[in-house]
């Protein structure tokens, strides 16, 4: 490729400050170093993380930044000593980076990999992306809102090249969060109750693997009843509107006195505290996915928990995200595209946060094939 050896210039979405918006810009990506891949970007969801960051979930998050942490494309070219994937493989970006070497990699325990930087750079502490000259910060460091990136080899999951690369981009974050979390942290059986606060992508894709598993009953919470037809495409068999009913105790009615799991894919902490008492007092766990402000707190009952209850988080579903992303591309593949509401250039990136704002979109993946 004529490219390889020598840095890009493309267009990125560049974030030059919290709470400011989007801006399009013509960057630098420079050619991959030892260990790193640059990937050609073919798709990007736009994921409420994304969202929560640039509004200040964390006041220490750096900016300029190019945001975006849901990405699929094409490995363009790859730097030195890089041995799991080769120029025209099909990636999936992934944020929390399996090395499979370090200590975390190996402990079953958790999903973390210690070499991930926690600092938005690659691993020798520097940006791959520039904008007139100044370093941009990487979110996660993979950036995904760019029609090309550079990240570490341990940053990317190889996955089936037949997978429908338009909408790819989701096996990056809601599948394996939404999927994870079920089934890896809540571990639902057969037959149980189950309860979803939050009816995005994420939430959808929790009633997805509530429904895999067997549950007999998955009821969907939502302020937006507009939610609610796609819920039960994706496995709710009843739905509530926290403005309607008293959730708590229509979900005890519901089933014999609390859910067995509840999961809550919204970043409200109200929404957590109402799932941790929604939850059987014996036996019930609550999954936390949504996030919240860094500092922000959840008040749990002493009594509310003695008797048995579990209150759980997780991030990225508990996957160790290089190793078990190509499996669940095998398994998701046919959802991905339902998920997706809208498809926009990525010009039209502002349109996408304002209808992720205003509920009308599910998943809207920036298709960089589309040009505005
Ligand atoms: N833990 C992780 O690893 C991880 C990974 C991905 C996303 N997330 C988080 O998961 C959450 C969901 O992400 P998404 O992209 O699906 O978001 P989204 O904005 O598409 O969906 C959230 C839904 O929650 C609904 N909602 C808002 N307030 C509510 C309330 N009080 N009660 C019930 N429903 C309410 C909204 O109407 C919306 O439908 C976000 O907080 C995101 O940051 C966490
Ligand atoms: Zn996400
Ligand atoms: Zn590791």
């Amino acid at each position: 490729m004529a490219t390889v050896g020598k840095p890009i210039e493309c267009k990125a979405a560049v974030s030059w400050k919290m709470n400011g918006g989007f801006s399009i810009e013509t960057v630098e990506v420079a050619v991959p170093k030892k260990g790193e891949v640059r990937v050609k970007i073919r798709s990007a969801g736009i994921c409420h993380s994304d969202l929560h960051v640039l509004k200040g979930m964390d006041k220490k998050w750096p900016f300029p930044c190019v945001l975006g942490h849901e990405g699929a494309g094409v490995v363009e070219s790859v730097g030195e000593g890089v041995a799991s994937v080769v120029p025209g493989d099909v990636v999936v970006l992934v944020w929390e980076a399996y090395c499979g070497e370090c200590d975390f990699c190996k402990d079953p325990r958790t999903n973390l990999c210690q070499k991930q930087p926690r600092n938005h750079l690659q691993m020798d502490g520097t940006s791959r992306i520039t904008c007139k000259g100044q370093p941009i910060f990487q979110m996660m460091s993979v950036s995904a809102f760019s029609e090309y990136t550079v990240t570490s080899e341990f940053n990317v999951a190889k996955v089936d090249p037949m997978a429908n690369q338009r909408c790819l981009a989701l096996a990056g974050c809601c599948i394996p969060t939404g999927y994870g979390a079920v089934k890896n942290v809540g571990k639902v059986t057969p037959g149980s109750t189950c309860a979803v606060w939050g009816l995005g992508a994420v939430g959808m894709c929790v009633l997805l693997a509530c429904k895999d598993q067997g549950a007999s009953k998955i009821i969907g919470i939502d302020l937006n009843p507009r939610k609610f037809l796609r819920a039960i495409q994706f496995g709710a068999t009843d739905c509530l509107d926290p403005e309607e009913v008293n959730v708590k105790d229509r979900l005890s009615e519901m089933t014999n006195g609390g859910v067995d799991f509840c999961f809550v894919s919204v970043g409200v902490v109200s929404a957590m505290e109402q799932a941790f008492l929604s939850s059987h007092p014996q036996w019930g766990k609550t999954v936390v996915i949504g996030l919240a402000n860094v500092g922000e707190t959840m008040k749990v009952g002493v009594w509310e928990l003695i008797f048995g209850r579990q209150l759980l988080g997780t991030y990225y579903g508990s996957y160790k995200s290089r190793l078990h992303i190509p499996h669940l591309v095998d398994k998701a593949q046919i959802h991905l595209e339902n998920l997706v509401s809208h498809y926009i250039p990525l010009e039209r990136i502002a349109d996408g946060f304002d209808m992720l704002k205003t509920g009308e979109s599910l998943r809207t993946v920036i298709d960089f094939e589309t040009r505005a």
